[in-house]
């Protein structure tokens, strides 16, 4: 209510909104300190006295190096842009990335199982492909890694099409255009929408930048459920003969997600 009409927020301490807010608040930024000074303890100097942050003592290039320790390389080291970041900008930054990753990709995984199960033929035909692609020598690893994907188009084209049917974030972040200007012999006055088709991601400068990671992480998710799990197809919901199993009903939120929770039955495939 603060927001909207400003005059009306004690209405929000009357409704105990302020309280709840600040106590949310309060346990996430306690989180946020408590990972940020576990970084900082984990880290002491380098071998080569370069000054460059070592992470558990296995040298300065090491894999387990993660987010948290290249933020804090960006407000520990000297660096040339001259870019430093206080603890305040770092634990938004980590806030802004989970809240953005996390929410949007189980989203999305969510609706590509519900899709499937409502068009058996697909699942199977992805199946194939996902258990195909790991066949020979690699089935021994009985794992979908990153080196599979590229021989999983139909994967792909599943996952694009279910961003299309139900993007997690459809109305984006509006745009508009800030003046009055001329497109391609067309003029466009201020202030007007600008309209996307298929944009999963956003566009343009505010786009996702997550995109590139996102990609992966939801097509090794939804491969590696179809190639260890078959999933039998739930009774229909009430909706007699014809009816898809799966109700594909909306709720808004963060993201759009599936109304009902999306529970399956997993049966373990032995190859
Ligand atoms: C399938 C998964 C994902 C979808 C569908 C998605 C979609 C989006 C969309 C639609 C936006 C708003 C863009 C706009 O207004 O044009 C956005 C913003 C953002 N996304 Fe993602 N995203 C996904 C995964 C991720 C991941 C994995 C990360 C990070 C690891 C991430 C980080 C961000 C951030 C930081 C922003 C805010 C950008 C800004 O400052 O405006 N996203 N995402």
């Amino acid at each position: 209510m603060r927001e909207v009409s400003p005059w009306l927020g004690w209405v929000d301490t009357l409704t105990g909104l302020e309280a709840k807010t600040r106590r949310t608040f309060e346990a996430l930024d306690g989180l946020l300190e408590r990972v940020i000074a576990d970084h900082r303890r984990r880290r002491r100097p380098g071998p080569g006295g370069d000054g460059r942050p070592d992470v558990d003592g296995a040298g300065a290039d090491d894999d387990h190096r993660d987010f948290v320790d290249v933020l804090l390389d960006v407000n520990e080291m000297d660096n040339d842009a001259g870019l430093r970041l206080g603890t305040d900008s770092i634990k938004a930054i980590i806030m802004d990335v989970f809240a953005a990753g996390t929410d949007t990709s189980s989203t999305v995984l969510g609706w590509a199982m519900a899709e499937l199960m409502n068009h058996p033929d697909e699942m199977r035909r992805l199946q194939a492909e996902v258990r195909g692609a790991i066949a020979g020598k690699d089935a021994d690893r009985r794992d979908v890694t990153e080196e599979h994907l590229d021989r999983m188009p139909y994967l792909k084209a599943v996952i694009s099409e279910t961003m299309r049917l139900h993007a997690p974030a459809p109305l984006l972040i509006p745009r508009e255009t800030t003046e009055d200007t001329e497109l391609l012999g067309h003029s466009v006055p201020a202030r007007t929408r600008v309209d996307f088709r298929s944009v999963p991601f956003g566009a343009g400068r505010r786009g996702c930048p997550g995109a590139g990671f996102a990609a992966p992480t939801v097509e090794l998710a939804l491969a590696n459920l179809l190639y260890h799990f078959d999933w039998p197809a739930p009774t229909a919901h009430g909706g007699g003969v014809g009816t898809p199993p799966v109700d594909l009903s909306e709720v808004y939120g963060l993201s759009v997600r599936l109304k009902t929770p999306l529970i399956l039955v997993a049966k373990p495939w032995l190859g």
